[in-house]
C-alpha cells in the first residue's frame, strides 16, 4: 500500500464528493491533509474527526488572496507542500442566451481561475520539494461539448490547456502535473438531494484510487491525462 507519511497535501473543495474522497484516501495513506471549501465550518468539522494530521480551512478558490493564504497556512502547519489537488468545481447549465454574467463568472471562477490562483500560490512550495504533484480534476466535458454546457465546457476545456502548459513548464522543477477527466460520478454535483439512482456511476472513492495510483507512479514517468467513465451507463 502507498505510504505518504510525511507528505503534505491540499485538496480544494474537499468538504464532500470527489474532493472529500481524495482527501480521505490521502489521509488514510498517512499524509498530512488540508481540507477546504467555502464553508470553514464543514472543513474544520471533517479535519477534527480525522485528528492532528488534518487541518480544515475555509478557502473560496475564486479569491486569489484566499488561495495564497491556504498555501501559506498549509506550509506553516505541516512544513511544506507535496501534493495540490485542484478539485473544487461547480456546474451551472443553461444556454448562452439563458446564462447570466454572474453565472458565467461563478463557473469560470470556480473551475478555471482557481487553477491559476492555487498553482501560482503553490508552485514555490511544490518545486522546493524536488518531487511534487499538481493533480487537476477536469471532466469528460472538457472534450465533449453539449448544448447548455457552454460555461462548464469552457471551464473544463480550459483546464486541459492550462494543465498541459503548466506540465511542460514545471516538469524539470520536479513538479508533475496530471489531470483526471471523469464522466458521471455519484456525488451531489448532479443530484443535490442525494435522491439515489446512481448505482451505475463511478464512485468518488474510485477517483481517489486513481489519485493514489498516480502518486505511486515511478518518478521517471508522468501519466498526464486520465479519462475515466462508468463501465455500464444506461443504454441510450
Ligand atoms: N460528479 C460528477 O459527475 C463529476 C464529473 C466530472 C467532473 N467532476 C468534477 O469533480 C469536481 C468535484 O465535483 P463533485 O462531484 O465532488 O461536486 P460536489 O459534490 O458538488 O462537491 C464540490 C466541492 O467543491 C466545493 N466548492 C464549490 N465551490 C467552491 C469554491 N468557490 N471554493 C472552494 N470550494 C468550492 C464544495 O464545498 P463548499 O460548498 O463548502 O464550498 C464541495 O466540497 C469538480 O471539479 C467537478 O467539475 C464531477
Amino acid at each position: 500500500m502507498l505510504q505518504l507519511a510525511g507528505k503534505v497535501a491540499i485538496v480544494t473543495g474537499s468538504t464532500r464528493g470527489i474532493g472529500r474522497a481524495i482527501a480521505e484516501a490521502l489521509w488514510r495513506a498517512g499524509a498530512n491533509v488540508v481540507v477546504s471549501g467555502r464553508s470553514g465550518t464543514a472543513a474544520e468539522a471533517l479535519a477534527a474527526a480525522w485528528g492532528p494530521r488534518a487541518l480544515g480551512l475555509a478557502c473560496d478558490v475564486r479569491d486569489p488572496g484566499a488561495c495564497e493564504r491556504l498555501v501559506q497556512r498549509a506550509v506553516a502547519a505541516f512544513g511544506g507542500l507535496d501534493i495540490l489537488v485542484n478539485n473544487a468545481g461547480i456546474g451551472i447549465f443553461g444556454t448562452v442566451r439563458e446564462l447570466t454574467p454572474e453565472q458565467w463568472r461563478a463557473v469560470l471562477g470556480t473551475n478555471l481561475d482557481s487553477l491559476f490562483f492555487c498553482c501560482h500560490a503553490a508552485l514555490p512550495a511544490l518545486s522546493a520539494r524536488g518531487a511534487a504533484w499538481s493533480i487537476n480534476i477536469g471532466s469528460l466535458a472538457g472534450k465533449n461539448a453539449f448544448p447548455g454546457g457552454a460555461a462548464y465546457n469552457a471551464s473544463k476545456f480550459g483546464l486541459i490547456g492550462f494543465s498541459e502548459a503548466l506540465m511542460q513548464e514545471v516538469r524539470h522543477d520536479g513538479v508533475r502535473v496530471s489531470y483526471i477527466m471523469p464522466g458521471s460520478v455519484a456525488t451531489e454535483f448532479s443530484h443535490p438531494s442525494g435522491s439515489g439512482g446512481d448505482d451505475w456511476k463511478v464512485r468518488p472513492e474510485d477517483i481517489a484510487q486513481l489519485v493514489l495510483d498516480l502518486l505511486a507512479t515511478p518518478d521517471r514517468t508522468l501519466p498526464s491525462r486520465i479519462e475515466v467513465r462508468p463501465s455500464r451507463p444506461p443504454r441510450p
